[in-house]
C-alpha cells in the first residue's frame, strides 16, 4: 500500500522524509519520491528501494524546511521511475502525492487533455496536480479555493497531500477514504498516511475525518471541510510504541489484515459497477475470445487461492452451464489437461509470483488457451504473462496466513463469473439482487467481524485439541478447506476439511468425545443435509461449531454462529471472515507467532 509522509518546520525536512518513509517500508512499495519546497521544486523519483532515492541525493545541498514523500505500490501504471509519485505540473510549481484510486481520471484525463495538459505518466494520480493547476488559475490563484473546487470533481478515494512554490512554508492536505494523520510540535507540522511514520516528530495526533482540508504551517494546523468551513482540530496523544504502531494498534497484521476487510472489498468493487449496476470489466471485453466456441474454463491457482477457484468454478457452472474445472496449479502442469484454443483459463494468485501457477499459464499459452489473471499486484510476472489481467485491490498482505487477498478474490470471482455469463449470454439467478448484495458485502463483513468475541470463545475448544474437522457442502466446501488451512498454518492444529456428504464415508471414523468440527451450512438446498452430518458428529460427543445463515433450531447445540444477512452466494465471505478470526484466536491462545507461521513462506517462488 501506498505511504504518504509530509513535513514543514524549522527543521530540515529531509531527513524526517526519509525516515518517515522508511518506518512505512513495512506496507510494501515498489517505487519511492519526494518534492523539496522552496523558491523552486525539487523532485526526485526512483523505481525500486528507498535506497535507490538516497543515492540520488546530496543531503548537504538541501536546506528547505518543507517536502513531501510517497512510497508508491502500483495500482495504475506499472511500477517505474515515472509512475513513482510525487507528481508536478508542467510548469514546476505545484507537487503533489496520492494515496487511493481516482475513479474518474479517464474523463479528467480526456478534458485536461483538451486543455493542453501534458502527462508523463500512466497514473490516476497524475490528473490530480493538473486538476489542482486549472483550478489555481480560475480561481484567483488562491490555493486553498482552488483545491475546495478540485476536490469537487473527484470521484474515489483519496489521501492528498500538495506542496507549492507560490506558498513554500505550507503543504495541504486532503482525505476522502484513504487514511491520513497529522501531527504537530514545537518544530514543526507533520503528515503521514500512517501514525509510524509521524513518531519520530510527535505523538500529538490527529486522524483526518473524509471530506476534510488540513494546512499545515510550521506553527498551526488549520481544519477545514470541502466547503472551506473551518472545523476544530483536536489532537490526541497517540499511545502506541513504532511497532504497534506499524500493526495500528492489533496484536498482529493478521489481525490487521482481517479488520482491513470491509475497506479492502469495497476497493476491489470501486468503479466496477456504473449507475444502473451494469458491471464494467473491460479487460474482458478486450480479451477478443470467440465466446461461442467456449468449450470449457478452468480455475487454476495454489492453496487459498486454490480454494477461490472452487468457489470461483461452481459459481460459473451453476450459472452458465459450461464446463468449469478448479485444479491446483502444480497438479495442472503435469496432467497434461484438455486444453485448447477453446479453453479459458483463470489463474488466480495474491502475488503474482507463484512458481507452479506460473509454469501452469506457460502450459495454457503454449496451448492456446485464452488466458486471465487475478492477482493482488500490479506489474507482477502473471499480470504480463496472461492475455488479460483483474485486480484485487486488498493492499499488500504481510501475515504469511491470507485472509484480505482471499476474500477479495472471492469479490473479484463473483465479477468474473457475472462478465463470462455476460459473454456466454447466461444470466445468474436473481442477478439484480446479487449485485446488490454484492455492493454492501463490505458492510456484512462489518458486521460479521462484530462477532469476533464468540469466535475468540469457540477458540477455546481447538486451544489444547489435536485434530478439528470442517465439513459444508457446495459453496460451503471451498470455506470448509479454507478454514481447516488457516487453522493448519497458524495454530499447528491438525484439520481435515470434507464435502459433510463424505464424513460417513470415513472420516466419522475419528470422531470422538471433544473432537471439534466446524459445520458450514448457508446455502439453503443444503442446508438440512449438512445439519444431519453435524448431528451425527454431535451424537458421537463432538464439540460443534455450526456457522450458518438459515433458520434452524439452535437448543441442540452448544454453539451456534448466524452470518449477517446475505444472497448465499456471497455467504462464504462472511462465513470465511468467521473461520480466519477462529483460526486466529486458536493460534493466540497457543502463543503462536501468528503472522510467520513456521516453514511457510508467503511467496512461493519454487516449485
Ligand atoms: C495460505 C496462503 C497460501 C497462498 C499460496 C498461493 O494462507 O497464503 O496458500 O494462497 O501460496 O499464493 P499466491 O496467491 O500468491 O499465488
Amino acid at each position: 500500500m501506498c505511504g504518504i509522509t509530509g513535513y514543514t518546520g524549522s527543521g530540515k525536512a529531509l531527513p524526517f522524509l526519509l525516515q518517515g518513509m522508511k518506518c512505512l517500508e513495512y506496507r510494501g512499495y515498489d517505487s519511492a519520491g519526494i518534492t523539496l519546497v522552496g523558491e523552486a521544486l525539487t523532485t526526485w523519483k526512483a523505481k525500486g528501494r528507498i535506497t535507490e532515492l538516497e543515492r540520488m541525493i546530496d543531503p548537504a545541498l538541501c536546506p528547505e524546511h518543507t517536502g513531501i514523500g510517497h512510497t508508491r505500490w502500483a495500482t495504475h501504471g506499472v511500477p517505474s521511475q515515472l509512475n513513482a509519485h510525487p507528481h508536478n505540473n508542467m510548469d514546476d510549481t505545484i507537487s503533489i502525492i496520492h494515496n487511493g484510486i481516482i475513479e474518474n481520471y479517464m474523463e479528467l484525463k480526456r478534458e485536461l487533455l483538451g486543455k493542453g495538459y501534458v502527462f508523463a505518466s500512466e497514473t490516476d494520480s497524475e490528473v490530480v496536480v493538473h486538476l489542482i493547476d486549472d483550478c489555481w488559475k480560475n480561481c484567483g490563484q488562491d490555493m486553498l479555493k482552488a483545491l475546495q473546487k478540485a476536490v469537487h470533481r473527484l470521484q474515489g478515494s483519496f489521501a492528498l497531500c500538495v506542496v507549492t512554490t507560490y506558498d513554500p512554508t505550507r503543504i495541504y492536505c486532503l482525505k476522502k477514504e484513504s487514511p491520513l494523520v497529522l501531527g504537530h510540535s514545537a518544530e514543526g507540522s507533520y503528515c503521514a498516511s500512517d501514525p509510524t511514520a509521524l513518531l519520530a516528530g510527535t505523538r500529538e495526533i490527529l486522524a483526518m475525518e473524509d471530506g476534510q482540508i488540513a494546512v499545515l504551517s510550521k506553527n498551526r494546523i488549520d481544519l477545514y471541510d470541502f466547503d472551506g468551513q473551518e472545523v476544530p482540530a483536536v489532537f490526541v496523544h497517540y499511545p502506541y510504541d513504532a511497532e504497534s504502531a506499524q500493526k495500528g494498534g492489533y496484536d498482529s497484521f493478521m489481525q490487521k489484515e482481517i479488520h482491513e476487510q470491509p475497506h479492502a472489498i469495497r476497493e476491489t468493487l470501486r468503479g466496477r459497477f456504473d449507475a444502473d449496476n451494469r458491471l464494467i470489466m473491460e479487460e474482458i471485453d478486450s480479451l477478443g475470445l470467440n465466446w461461442s466456441h467456449l468449450h470449457r474454463v478452468y480455475f487454476i491457482a495454489c492453496g487459498t487461492a486454490y480454494h477461490a477457484s472452487i468457489y470461483g468454478k461452481t459459481l460459473l457452472q451453476r450459472a452458465a452451464h459450461i464446463s468449469c474445472i478448479a485444479e491446483t496449479a502444480s497438479e495442472f502442469r503435469y496432467e497434461d489437461p484438455i486444453v485448447d484454443e477453446h479453453t479459458l483459463c483463470i489463474f488466480i494468485s495474491q502475488s503474482g509470483e507463484t512458481a507452479d501457477t506460473l509454469a501452469a499459464v506457460r502450459l495454457a499459452k503454449e496451448r492456446h488457451a485464452a488466458t486471465v489473471a487475478l492477482t493482488n499486484v500490479l506489474g507482477s510476472s502473471i499480470s504480463r504473462m496472461c492475455d488479460a489481467t483483474v485486480y484485487t485491490c486488498a493492499g499488500p498482505e504481510i501475515a504469511v496466513a491470507s485472509t484480505k487477498a482471499y476474500t477479495t478474490q472471492l469479490v473479484m470471482l463473483v465479477c468474473l463469473d457475472l462478465k463470462i455469463a455476460e459473454k456466454l449470454k447466461a444470466v445468474f439467478p436473481e442477478e439484480e439482487k446479487l449485485i446488490r448484495s454484492l455492493k454492501s458485502l463490505p458492510e456484512t463483513v462489518e458486521k460479521t467481524l462484530e462477532l469476533e468475541e464468540t469466535m475468540k470463545e469457540y477458540a477455546q475448544l481447538l486451544i489444547h485439541q489435536h485434530d478439528a474437522y470442517f465439513i459444508g457442502r457446495q459453496l460451503d466446501y471451498p470455506t470448509a478447506l479454507e478454514g481447516a488451512l488457516k487453522l493448519k498454518e497458524i495454530s499447528y492444529v491438525h484439520a481435515d476439511a470434507y464435502y459433510a456428504g463424505e464424513l460417513k464415508h470415513g472420516p466419522i471414523a475419528l470422531i470422538e468425545p471433544e473432537t471439534v468440527v466446524v459445520a458450514i451450512a448457508t446455502q439453503k438446498d443444503v442446508a438440512a443435509k449438512t445439519f444431519s452430518n453435524m448431528q451425527e458428529t454431535l451424537a458421537r460427543g463432538a464439540n460443534v461449531i455450526f456457522i450458518t445463515d438459515q433458520d434452524t433450531d439452535a437448543q441442540d447445540f452448544a454453539r451456534v454462529i448466524r452470518i449477517p444477512a446475505c444472497m448465499e452466494e456471497l455467504a462464504p465471505v462472511p462465513a470465511a471472515v468467521l473461520l480466519q478470526e477462529l483460526a486466529y484466536f486458536t493460534a493466540e491462545g497457543k502463543g503462536c507467532d501468528i503472522d510467520k507461521p513456521r516453514n511457510l513462506a508467503k511467496s512461493v517462488t519454487v516449485e
